[in-house]
């Protein structure tokens, strides 16, 4: 099928250029095919929701030292995270992200429940989120979607529909490109091209691995998409 093959093809890109964070397993490990841990999915998740990756990489490091396990941080004092949350903005985040920790430990026995439905029921995580920890720390084949996967997904079939209209159009198109194999590690690849090639402003597409597919890339389209409504 052709979807499957164009979803090889990011896979095969992403293979050689993934980009490294704390909480992804490195190249060897997702070539033997560990997963990383759904604590640091989550957390991970959870800190980059309104912040840049390159902002959360020092939270990140500084929570699993001082926490390594979600039971750990449960047990903590509210005004301790509080305080090492300060900075990453958005408290109502930090009040969910502890909710959720207590929740995890009381009705799941410290381990993050590893469905799409029985995450969204946990305080703090929305369908973005639980899409996101479903596939990149279970593996399974959920469709997530978040604005680098819209923009990519706009280019790759030149949808000039502006956002948020858009939005159903593009997950829709989105979820036919999800594949059966990896798609944890495919979801991951479809941010790191939007974040590295397929980029809002001056695109890289004579080194994208989807260039030959892109329909944009053909129309000459891409810089200008996706469209937005003006607010
Ligand atoms: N943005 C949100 N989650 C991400 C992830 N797992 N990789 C890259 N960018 C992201």
């Amino acid at each position: 099928m052709r979807e499957t093959a164009q979803a090889a093809d990011l896979l095969s890109w992403y293979d050689v250029h993934a980009r490294q964070m704390p909480w992804r397993t490195g190249p060897a490990e997702r070539a033997a095919g560990a997963r990383p841990n759904p604590y640091h999915v989550w957390l991970s998740e959870v800190m980059l929701q309104q912040t840049t990756v390159a902002a959360v990489r020092e939270y990140f490091t500084r929570f699993t030292a001082l926490w390594p396990t979600v039971g750990d941080l449960a047990a903590e004092e509210d005004a301790r995270v509080m305080g090492e949350w300060a900075g990453l903005g958005y408290y109502a985040r930090a009040r969910n992200l502890l909710k959720c920790a207590r929740v995890v430990v009381s009705d799941h026995d410290g381990t993050f429940p590893d469905t799409r439905e029985a995450l969204l029921k946990l305080p703090g995580i929305g369908p973005y989120t639980a899409a996101a920890i479903a596939s990149i720390a279970f593996d399974r084949p959920e469709v997530v979607v978040d604005g680098n996967v819209e923009r990519v997904m706009a280019r790759l079939h030149d949808v000039h529909t502006p956002l948020p209209a858009a939005k159903p159009e593009l997950t829709a198109l989105a979820a036919t490109l999800t594949p059966e194999d990896r798609p944890g590690d495919y979801a991951q690849a479809v941010m790191d091209l939007g974040a590295t090639i397929c980029t809002p402003r001056n695109p890289a597409c004579g080194i994208c691995p989807w260039r030959a597919p892109c329909a944009a890339r053909a129309a000459g389209t891409a810089p200008e998409l996706p469209k937005k409504t003006p607010k």
